[in-house]
């Protein structure tokens, strides 16, 4: 267990807290590794009946550690990488996910969101998926199943812009299911995550079972990765990832399309 990851089991609610404020909760190898670790051994333990996901400080995370990308993108890179083993467990998970967000959700930060089942946004909660401003595509199966659940047109504008999406307008497009206080937002993920705990488990985990269809997630995590792989090798990535080190704007007009 990582010091970035810290777990609780109380009442049936394993919550899990992305605990890396200084980094704004970007996530490292090592932390996927441990988060797919995580959510692997709840499916399997019966005193869970519930996860629940947040994020320590001010941000619910920012996201994959850009600088990890960058090691990637130079043949870096760690020689076990446990993101996919991470989206494949929340793909596959029929344990039912609440999800409690405060300030940014960046990148997997929000794709993670489509694969949770109630979501508690904080007031100053801003969902941000910006893979093309970093030269990448969209992964963990958002490609699929973000139209599918704010539509095409809505869809683009926020991967394409890559620019924030309050809360308020999240929980119109039905990304969220409702907004809170700041200050409330844990009590209130908690005291749904305990209502639904309530609920007899074996038909929560066969309604979530019906309601997702894992093995097309999977297969368009796959069509993903193979892009994304490409992406994270090329010059606009680079670019992407050296702009963000040094904390100034890309420029990616010098760049051919590759
Ligand atoms: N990877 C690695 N480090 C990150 C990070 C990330 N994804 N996001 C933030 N950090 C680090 C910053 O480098 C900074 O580190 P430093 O204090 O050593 O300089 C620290 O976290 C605080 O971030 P900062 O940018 O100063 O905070 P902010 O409130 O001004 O902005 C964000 C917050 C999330 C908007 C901004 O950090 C950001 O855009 N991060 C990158 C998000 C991203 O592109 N993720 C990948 C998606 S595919």
């Amino acid at each position: 267990m990582t010091a970035e990851i810290h777990t609780d089991l109380s009442d049936g609610i394993l919550t899990i807290t992305l605990a890396r404020p200084d980094k704004k909760n970007a996530l490292t190898n090592e932390m996927y590794g441990v988060l797919a670790d995580t959510i692997e051994a709840a499916q399997l333990d019966p005193s869970i009946r519930i996860v629940l996901l947040q994020g320590d400080g001010d941000s619910f995370t920012a996201g994959n550690d850009v600088g990890e990308f960058a090691a990637i993108a130079a043949g870096k890179g760690p020689a076990k990488r446990h993101v996919h083993r991470f989206l494949h467990a929340l793909a596959n998970a029929t344990k039912p996910v609440v999800a409690a967000v405060n300030g940014k959700a960046v990148g997997v930060g929000t794709t993670m969101l489509l694969h949770c089942d109630y979501i508690v946004l904080a007031e100053d909660a801003q969902l941000i998926t910006p893979f093309v401003n970093l030269a990448l595509v969209p992964e963990a199966a958002s490609s699929y199943l973000l139209p599918l659940r704010i539509g095409h047109a809505r869809a683009f504008e926020m991967f394409a812009l890559g620019e924030p999406l309050d809360a308020k307008n999240a929980v119109a497009w039905g990304i969220a299911n409702k907004v809170c206080a700041n200050d409330q937002l844990r009590a209130e993920a908690q005291r749904m995550a305990s209502r639904i705990a309530e609920k007899p488990a074996g038909s929560l985990n066969a309604m979530k079972k019906l309601m997702r269809d894992a093995q097309r997630l999977v297969a368009q995590m796959a069509s993903e990765s193979a892009q994304f792989e490409e992406r994270l090798g090329s010059a606009e990535a680079r670019e992407a990832f050296s702009a963000f080190a040094e904390k100034r704007k890309p420029d990616f007009t010098r760049l051919d399309r590759k």
